[in-house]
């Protein structure tokens, strides 16, 4: 059989535009297990379910309250020298962080300043989960002598002098307690309806969709160009690894990244530092927290505070902290609950190496993944990057909710 030049040109012609276009596109679309699309549809942010309401706190869905709250959460008058808010350390052009090892005011804090975005979700509060709401967390910082350094006559004093404040608080809770009182169940009332008022602002900053969020809906959506569009290669493996070989969903799970319990990394305590006990610790301080859910500030009369009541205590949480969310980690360094980590790359080496912990016992296992692989991993964790919501904006840096 003769076949003519002209076929064999075309033939040859059609083969090379065929390699070139696998080569451009090798990963054409990715392909995603019916068990892989569910894993990340479960990590995407349209998964949140609606914050669930706060029964120990009635302003927790009140604007007015919302609105004092982000004004009191960055008033500096909040303090013993003038200068200190929650801001000083939760600053919103670093998503809430402060870029130190351990949170500094007027003292040192003895842990990191972790993110307040989305953490109106998690049952518990700290690194150590020693405060089950908002509310009472606030509390903790204004009469800490490393941060506010104030105290609770103070708070109420600053809110009765100012009259702005004070019309608003009395909209909301009712007269305001003589600050001078001492009625100290009156006076704690009224401490509690400040941080009750801090809390609903708290529970505005939300993260907002990433890079990776679109990429769900184009997964989702079958949607092979937009996939394409969206993650590169190496993203797209690095999400592979994350839901897979990597096991970081064993903790970092939901479309918060954080499964809210208590677990050991095995991350190492810095020279000259107590290992920390953490959670072991943390249970038992907020079982006996005058402010808990339980408490007489509580407004959940009925008390159905099911987390405190039937959370987990004993010695396998000793060194277990708060699995943080892993949204929005750019401009959050340096990591981890004292700040021992510098970068994302040396987090990501700590697991591929998992070493035995200080105290109590590393859950984590050697991953023992490439240089690659890691690679790989740490640009996906980039792909979660999005502005924060929740400010009214007068910084301009955040959107509205
Ligand atoms: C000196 C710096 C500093 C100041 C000021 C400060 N914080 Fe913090 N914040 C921290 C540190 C450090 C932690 C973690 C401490 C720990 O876990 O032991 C923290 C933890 C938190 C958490 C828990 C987040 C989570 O995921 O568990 C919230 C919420 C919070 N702070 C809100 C506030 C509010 C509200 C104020 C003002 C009333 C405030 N902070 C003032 C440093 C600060
Ligand atoms: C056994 C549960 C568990 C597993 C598995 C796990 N993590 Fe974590 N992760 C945590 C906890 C708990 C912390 C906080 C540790 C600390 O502060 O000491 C953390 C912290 C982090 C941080 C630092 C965040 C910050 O704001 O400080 C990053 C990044 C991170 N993990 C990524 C990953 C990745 C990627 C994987 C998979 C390779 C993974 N984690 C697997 C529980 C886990």
């Amino acid at each position: 059989m003769r076949v003519s030049a002209s076929r064999v040109v075309v033939a040859l012609a059609v083969a090379i535009v065929a390699v070139v276009a696998w080569q451009r596109w090798p990963a054409s679309p990715p392909k995603w297990t019916p068990v892989e699309v569910a894993m990340l549809r479960s990590l995407w942010i349209e998964s949140l379910p609606e914050l669930p309401p706060d029964p120990s706190n009635a302003v927790a869905d009140s604007t007015i309250a919302a609105k004092f709250g982000e004004q009191l959460f960055f008033d500096t008058r909040l303090s013993s020298n003038g200068g200190i808010s929650c801001a000083t350390c939760h600053q919103p052009e670093r998503r809430f962080t402060d870029g130190l090892q351990k949170g500094q005011a007027i003292g040192t804090t003895g842990r990191h300043t972790p993110s307040i975005v989305g953490t109106a979700y998690s049952p518990w509060q700290y690194w150590d989960g020693r405060r089950d709401s908002q509310w009472s967390q606030a509390l903790v910082p204004l009469e800490d002598p490393d941060e506010h350094g104030t105290d609770r006559a103070q708070v109420v004093n600053l809110i009765a002098q100012d009259e702005t404040y004070r019309a608003t608080y009395e909209s909301l809770f009712g007269e305001l307690p003589d600050p001078a009182s001492s009625d100290r169940v009156m006076l704690n009332t009224a401490f509690a309806n400040i941080g009750k008022s801090i809390a609903a602002f708290e529970r505005l900053v939300m993260p907002t969709p990433s890079r990776f969020d679109e990429y769900v809906r184009a997964v989702v959506d079958q949607d092979a160009g937009s996939q394409q569009r969206l993650f590169d290669d190496d993203e797209v493996r690095g999400l592979k690894l994350f839901i897979g070989e990597a096991n970081c969903t064993q903790c970092h799970n939901g479309p918060l990244f954080t499964n809210h319990e208590f677990h050991n990394t095995g991350v190492i305590s810095f020279p000259g530092d107590v290992p920390d006990k953490a959670r072991v610790a943390g249970v038992r301080e907020v079982l006996r927290n005058e402010f808990n859910c339980l408490g007489i500030y509580s407004d959940d009369v009925e008390h159905r505070c099911a987390e405190l009541q039937f959370t987990r205590t004993g010695s396998t949480l000793t060194g277990a902290v708060k699995t943080p969310s892993l949204r929005n980690l750019e401009n959050t360094a340096p990591f981890m609950h004292k700040g021992q980590i510098p970068t994302i790359a040396e987090v990501l080496q700590h697991y591929n190496e998992a070493p035995d912990a200080m105290i109590g016992h590393n859950e984590a296992i050697p991953l023992g993944l490439s240089a690659r692989q890691l690679h790989q991993l740490e640009v996906f964790l980039g792909t979660l990057a999005a502005p924060v919501a929740g400010l009214s904006g007068a910084d301009g840096i955040l959107v509205e909710n």
